[in-house]
């Protein structure tokens, strides 16, 4: 099945090779099982089965948003009126609140009805153009949960029309059943992590990595556990508070750390000198009701590739729109248009393994592409309710 696009106004695109983000002026893009096989004017014959008319629109790669917590339960707007009445995210936790109220309605509900509530919840980020999400377990915290939470990741990608990465995140925060942290630890490395890789559930492990979650100590033993398992490493470090987890996170070779709203800057040189991926999710800071944005630019100055993206969860951010995110970056971290676009992008692709297949647009890249009824990329931020965006296709197929 060969696709043609035609009439199209431009391509803008990252281009690795370049290292810029180009325009491409061409008429027109070939398709093929899901994948680009030819871009521009050419003389080949190709037997094409389908033309779709571009309408003169601007066509960017689909948007990879590389942090979210998709798979929750129920809703916290409770925390949210304690949090406008003047608690803070941690306050709201210690009272019964936060990730452990999550925890509860997680283990409650049936896996069917969990991928029913993530079904809808993708039919709705799918229209602000994103058409691969990376999601975490972490609201079950036994084995059986954690399991129940990435086995609806593993249907997902059957059922939903976009790609769902896997993450484990048993290390999200430690049960109340428990009388001793270490032994959570002890659980997570022996048991959860082993279980979780032998049956491929998962590509990712992820430790929340601050005061009064998991420690230094107790993060490098979850991810050696991971690595051996071959699992790669992303972390949350520094959201709250400075406690060199950007460092922690040079040291353990993660494919990303998260957050960095604290970070200092030699932890951040030390990101960019083992080629961690920093990825700011300024859409927390502003749902959390602080001003203490991650420092883009001063992250680009240290040298760490950035990527941006929504950490849609019901208790510290709601916004699942990468446009928002982006005019937040652009607004708030210091970040360029071109800056924000990448990091959206090819950036956010190189945060989940997936840079030499998504993020592009390119020959031998996934189809995945936005069209857009605008002039130049700085519409997307600047009209960030997404209404110029005028299709989305994924893997060659219009949604
Ligand atoms: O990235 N920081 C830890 N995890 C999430 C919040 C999860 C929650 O509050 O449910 C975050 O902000
Ligand atoms: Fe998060």
């Amino acid at each position: 099945m060969i696709t043609k696009i035609h009439n199209i106004k431009n391509i803008t695109t990252y281009d690795p090779i370049l290292d810029e983000i180009v325009v491409e002026n061409t008429d027109s893009i070939i398709i093929e099982n899901g994948r680009i096989i030819k871009i521009g004017l050419e003389d080949e014959d190709w037997i094409i089965n389908h033309e779709l008319d571009a309408q003169q629109t601007i066509i960017t790669p689909g948007f990879v948003d590389s942090h979210t917590h998709l798979i929750f339960a129920s809703n916290r707007s409770n925390d949210f009126s304690n949090r406008i009445s003047g608690k803070s995210y941690i306050e709201i936790a210690e009272s019964g609140g936060g990730i452990k109220s999550s925890i509860k309605s997680l283990r409650n509900i049936s896996k069917d009805q969990l991928l029913d509530k993530c079904l809808k919840d993708i039919n709705n980020i799918i229209k602000s153009g994103t058409t691969t999400i990376e999601a975490k377990s972490g609201y079950g915290l036994t084995l059986e949960d954690e399991i129940k939470s990435l086995e609806v990741i593993r249907d997902l990608n059957q059922e939903a029309i976009i790609d769902v990465v896997p993450t484990f995140m048993g290390a999200h925060d430690f049960p109340i059943e428990i009388n001793n942290k270490n032994d959570y630890v002890s659980l997570i490395c022996n048991e959860m992590i082993p279980e979780v890789a032998g049956r491929k559930l998962a590509e990712f492990c992820d430790v929340f990595c601050e005061k009064g979650y998991f420690n230094h100590e107790q993060t490098r033993k979850i991810c050696d556990s991971a690595k051996k398992n071959n699992l790669k490493i992303k972390l949350h470090v520094d959201e709250f508070e400075d406690f060199n987890g950007a460092y922690l996170a040079g040291e353990l070779k993660a494919i990303s750390a998260d957050h960095l709203m604290k970070s200092n800057y030699k932890g951040l040189i030390h990101m960019a000198k083992n080629g961690v991926v920093g990825t700011i999710l300024p859409g927390t800071t502003l749902f959390l009701g602080l001003n203490t944005y991650a420092n883009g630019r001063k992250m680009i100055e240290a040298g760490c590739d950035i990527a941006l993206a929504s950490d849609y969860n019901p208790g510290s951010c709601t916004i699942y729109s990468i446009p928002i995110i982006m005019a937040l970056s652009c607004l708030y971290c210091g970040l360029s248009i071109e800056e924000a676009f990448k990091g959206v992008t090819y950036n956010a692709a190189k945060a989940i393994n997936r840079q030499d297949s998504i993020g592009v647009v390119k020959e031998n890249y996934f189809a995945d592409l936005l069209f857009w009824d605008i002039n130049s990329i700085a519409e997307i931020p600047y009209w960030f309710n997404s209404d110029k965006l005028s299709m989305v296709m994924k893997k060659g197929k219009l949604i």
